[in-house]
């Protein structure tokens, strides 16, 4: 495990080598943020927003929770997206997913207890939703990563039917939701193409 001595020691190389690469990078940010995206991901240490997507700073904010999740009632998560849409004006909300996601195991098998019982209960009652179709699948491997997609895609629905979002529909704001996940066998992203882009369409 790198200390902190390494990890400041690392910054300090990336701050140079960012002057050095490109001069006034970090003028540039410092009186502005016009981030086009907004990642909602999963706070898994696997899942880095910025460096699997190879957006750079200043071009997604993120709101990273255990298995990605939009609760309505939870303020921590629906602070950041009305930030995003309303002041921000992101032209993209993506909640990404992944494959082989804890949470979502522990939500199928019915195991988390405590604060991480209380986060997932949602994931719980969507894997009864779907219980027919999940028992369908073979193993237990396939029944976790088809709960990982549903998960994501009963989140852009959420969000496709939050305040927020309908609002800034209504007044004719470009926005679009896209649900992806991730497989951390691979490093690679995949569009499961439930995207929705508003009653206007982008
Ligand atoms: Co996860």
């Amino acid at each position: 495990m790198p200390d902190e001595k390494a990890i400041f020691a690392a910054n300090r190389e990336w701050a140079r080598a960012m002057c050095e690469s490109e001069p006034g990078f970090f003028d540039r940010l410092v009186n502005q943020q016009e981030p086009e995206y907004l990642w909602i991901g999963c706070s898994d240490s696997r899942v880095p927003a910025s460096q699997i997507t190879g957006l750079r700073p200043g071009e997604v904010f993120v709101h990273r929770n255990i298995a990605n999740i939009v609760p309505i009632d939870d303020l921590n998560c629906q602070a950041v997206i009305q930030y995003a849409v309303d002041v921000l004006g992101v032209k993209c909300i993506v909640v990404c997913g992944h494959y082989g996601c804890g949470g979502v195991l522990a939500a199928l098998r019915g195991k988390a207890t405590g604060l991480t019982g209380d986060w997932i209960s949602s994931i719980v009652a969507l894997r009864e939703q779907h219980a027919s179709d999940l028992a369908a699948l073979a193993t237990e491997t396939e029944r976790h990563d088809r709960l990982c997609e549903l998960n994501v895609i009963e989140q852009v629905r959420c969000l496709s039917e939050s305040e927020v979002i309908k609002t800034a529909w209504s007044r004719g704001q470009a926005l679009q939701i896209h649900a992806w996940i991730y497989s951390i066998k691979d490093g690679l992203l995949k569009n499961l193409n439930t995207s929705v882009g508003g009653p206007i369409g982008v």
